[in-house]
């Protein structure tokens, strides 16, 4: 029996929708949600990624704000951009939109970001809130796969999760969301040996990888629960790292796109939202 498709898009248009909501209710306590995006260069993939941000906010009745500054910029004139925000009281949330150019110095960027106004959940006081099991901010799209798994009623404690990556943005917050909930977690990356080994005894399985059709059917056990967090693109078609024969293997999948990308900007609305409410307190 083929895989049911995880609908992200549903899923994540029903946390939308509260997030409208709960925007409105701010607003009627004179707190008008604002999140502040900082895009540095012409990236084209970022500057979508932008856009789509934007409109999610828009449409949540979030104000959003769009810094952008030239690729040639200089580290400071980026500092200079966070000190402000960071400063300014109407501002709640701070995205500083990655990759960024590569002279400059993302970890010490990232740390400079008012850890509560973190909403990407990067900043190492976040990171480290993570990895102890304090509250704080969650990286999105780790944190979308958990409420997609939570939206389809899959059950996380004791079963083994193996995580292929180990970026700071999925694969290590996406083990540690998984272990909080008490899976039994195995991060596998590049120089994993015998991966496909290991992928055959995940009951969920989480690619993160960047690399399409990466994860074969082979690859995965029966019934198992697949998350495709990849987006790659191949001859301008949006595909995930997961093959679409694994889909006749698995028990559940989630569809790139709309799967767990649409999930990501929910996530953001939300953490964006709670940064506001922290602040109105
Ligand atoms: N670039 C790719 N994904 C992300 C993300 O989740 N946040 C930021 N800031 N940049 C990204």
């Amino acid at each position: 029996m083929p895989a049911m498709i995880m609908d992200g898009r549903a899923v994540a248009g029903r946390i939308k929708e509260e997030a409208a909501a709960r925007a409105q209710r701010l607003a009627g306590a004179g707190i008008i949600p604002h999140l502040a995006v900082v895009l540095v260069g012409e990236d084209p993939a970022s500057q979508v990624y932008v856009r789509n941000k934007e409109n999610a906010c828009r449409k949540a009745g979030i104000r959003s704000t769009v810094i952008r500054l030239p690729e040639d910029c200089g580290q400071d004139a980026l500092v200079r951009t966070i000190c402000e925000l960071n400063a300014d009281e109407g501002v709640h949330g701070i995205l500083v939109q990655l990759p960024l150019p590569e002279d400059m110095d993302e970890q010490a960027i990232l740390r400079l970001i008012d850890p509560d106004k973190d909403v990407d959940g990067f900043h190492p006081m976040n990171v480290g809130r993570l990895a102890s099991g304090q509250s704080g901010f969650v990286p999105c799209t780790p944190l979308g796969v958990m409420r997609m798994l939570e939206a389809y009623d899959i059950a996380v404690e004791g079963k083994h999760a193996v995580v292929i990556g180990r970026s700071h943005i999925v694969g290590k917050p996406m083990a540690m969301l998984l272990l909080n909930e008490s899976a039994t977690v195995t991060v596998c990356h590049s120089k994993t040996k015998n991966l496909a080994e290991i992928t055959r005894q995940a009951d969920i399985l989480v690619a993160a990888v960047g690399r399409a059709g990466f994860v074969t059917a082979d690859m995965v056990k029966p019934g198992a629960v697949v998350v495709d967090v990849g987006i790659n693109r191949v001859d301008g078609v949006l595909t995930g790292d997961v093959t679409p024969e694994a889909a006749q293997k698995a028990g559940y999948l989630t569809p790139v796109p709309g799967g767990v990308g649409q999930m990501t900007i929910a996530m953001l609305l939300h953490n964006t939202l709670d940064a506001a409410q922290r602040r109105g307190k």
